[in-house]
This record gives C-alpha cells, structure tokens and sequence, in this order.
C-alpha cells in the first residue's frame, strides 16, 4: 500500500517559507545521505526554483561513499547547486557550511548585504542536531520581527551570515512508491503510517542486490538466491530466534529487527538508492 504521511503543521511551513523567501540569498536543504532522492522534497524545489541551493548530504557516515560521490555529482550538474556530505561528527560544520553559501552568492556579504541563508530538511534528516551544534551559544529568537512565525530561529554564523532555521517541518512528499518506503525505512515517516513487515521487506528488496554480503555477514546466511524478499525476512528472524508459539517465525519481530539494523548501520554503510535508480522511479511515476 503507498505510504502517505502529513505532520499536521505541513501547512504552517509552507506559508512560512513562503514568506521569508523573498530575502534569501541561498536555500540549505539536509537530505539523507542513505536516501537523497526520496529525502528530497519537490515542493521545495518548486517553491525555491531559481534560487542557489546547497544540498547537504547528512549522516553520510552511515551511507555507501561511492554512492554519495555519485550524487554529490548528480546535484552539482545542476546551475547554481552545490552538494556536499557531512555528518554529526564534523567537527566544524560551519566553517564548510559558510564556505560553500558564499560561494553560491558571491555578491552578498560584509555587513551592507550580509548572507541570508534558509535551512530546509524533513523530519529524521538530523537538522535539529545539526542546527544545536551550528547554533552554540549564538542561537537567537527572531519571533518578534514581523511576519515572522514564533519558532523561527536565526542564527549568526558570522557577522555577515545569518541561518535561519525554517519554522516547523518540511514533510516529505512522496510521489514515488519506493521513496515511501525507503523514507519509512530511514525512520522519516511517522510510525503509525507504515507496516513494519512491507517496509522491512521493501528494504531487503533494495539492499540484497548491491550489499548482500552484508546481510550475509549479520546474519550467517548462505547464498541469498533461493529467497524471495518475504522469505529472506522469515530467515533473518529464523536466525534471530523470533518465534512464536509452535515455532513459527514472528515476522514483526524480524521486520523490527532488520529496521532496527539498518538505522543503526549495523549492516555497514548503505545508500538505498542511486540517482539513475531514482530517476527511473521518477519516470515510472509520472508514467502511471
Ligand atoms: P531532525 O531534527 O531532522 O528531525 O533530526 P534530529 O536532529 O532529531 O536527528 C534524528 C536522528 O538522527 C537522531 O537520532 C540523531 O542523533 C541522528 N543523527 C543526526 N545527525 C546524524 C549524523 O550525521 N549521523 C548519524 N549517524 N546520526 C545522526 P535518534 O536516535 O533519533 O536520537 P538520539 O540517539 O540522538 O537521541
């Protein structure tokens, strides 16, 4: 069944950005690096196009670097993108954050023009951490400005940079069956909007291809060949010891646990999709 998921304040969010596009210089968007295509949202890209944009690639510690190099290179084809891959970890995230804005609008800053730059992400892409550890001390509250919704934070990252964090959620807009499911399966979509088996089978459906080693290795299995998805989840809780009553396998055990496995890379570093995949998907869709 295709996965449909609103956070109630989408509307909220999107009159917000609405309103303060007008003064941004560079528009932010944090993807998932694990998903990049179906973390992102069209939306977005309808509402900001003609603006320069930085697509961040974040968490790509727990993602494939070879797939993130293939659509670092993907979103840099484009004019005025610019892509690059980051992590919790980063040090010194606003000093490459910094670096790559002032390079999309060479024209701005000093303090006549300073940069104004719009952080976007939908929910699990790891913006709030990402905004705490930019934000430090030097977080401010900018809800008395006019036209400003309360939640608003802007953040001064030099004196002639400002970040403004995007009041409320983007949401992601899924037009593509398989973004659905991988945006489940990356922890995105709200958890009573999904069935843990479909998605965790999804899941396995993408990753038995380009990373059946891994799985594999996890869970001591031999050749994947003879399993179909729904059975390759069966043996995962086979191998688990999730039985029921009679030894039957308990598939929602299994399904939690290979969720839980992927979020947590515990099967390695893994990219779900690449951008030709993602673009067939695309084509497919529009097709229907
Ligand atoms: P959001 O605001 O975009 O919704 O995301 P948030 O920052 O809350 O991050 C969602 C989850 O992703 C958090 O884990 C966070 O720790 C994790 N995360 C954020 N950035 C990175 C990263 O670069 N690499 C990795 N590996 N994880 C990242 P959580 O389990 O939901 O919470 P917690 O364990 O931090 O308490």
């Amino acid at each position: 069944m295709p996965i449909q998921w609103f956070p109630g304040h989408m509307h909220a969010t999107r009159k917000a950005i609405a309103e303060r596009l007008p003064d941004i210089d560079v528009v932010i968007e944090l993807l998932d690096a694990r998903l990049p295509g179906s973390s992102s949202n069209p939306l977005l890209a309808e509402m900001t196009a003609g603006k320069p944009a930085l697509k961040v690639l974040n968490k790509q510690d727990l993602a494939d670097a070879e797939r993130t190099a293939a659509w670092l290179a993907h979103f840099q084809a484009r004019a005025d993108t610019r892509a690059l891959g980051l992590d919790a970890s980063q040090a010194a995230p606003a000093r490459t954050l910094i670096a790559a804005c002032r390079q999309l609008a060479p024209l701005r800053g000093g303090m006549v023009k300073p940069l104004r730059v719009l952080i976007c992400g939908i929910p699990n892409v790891g913006k709030s951490t990402l905004i705490n550890s930019l934000a430090g001390q030097r977080r401010a509250n900018t809800g008395d400005e006019p036209g400003i919704t309360k939640t608003e934070q802007r953040i001064t990252l030099a004196d002639d940079f400002y970040l403004f964090d995007t009041p409320g959620m983007l949401w992601p807009r899924i037009t593509v069956e398989r973004a659905g499911l991988h945006l489940a399966a990356g922890g995105s979509v709200g958890r009573n909007a999904y069935d843990e088996q479909e998605v965790a089978t999804a899941l396995l459906s993408s990753v038995r291809g380009p990373y059946a080693d891994r799985l594999q290795a996890r869970y001591k299995l031999g050749a994947l060949d003879g399993f179909s998805d729904d059975e390759l989840l069966a043996e995962i809780g086979r191998k688990r010891g999730a039985l029921m009553g009679g030894g039957r396998i308990d598939l929602q055990k299994a399904a939690e646990i290979a969720l839980n496995d992927f979020r947590s890379g515990a099967w390695g570093r893994i990219t779900l999709e690449t951008p030709e995949q993602f673009a067939q998907w695309l084509a497919e869709g529009e097709a229907k």
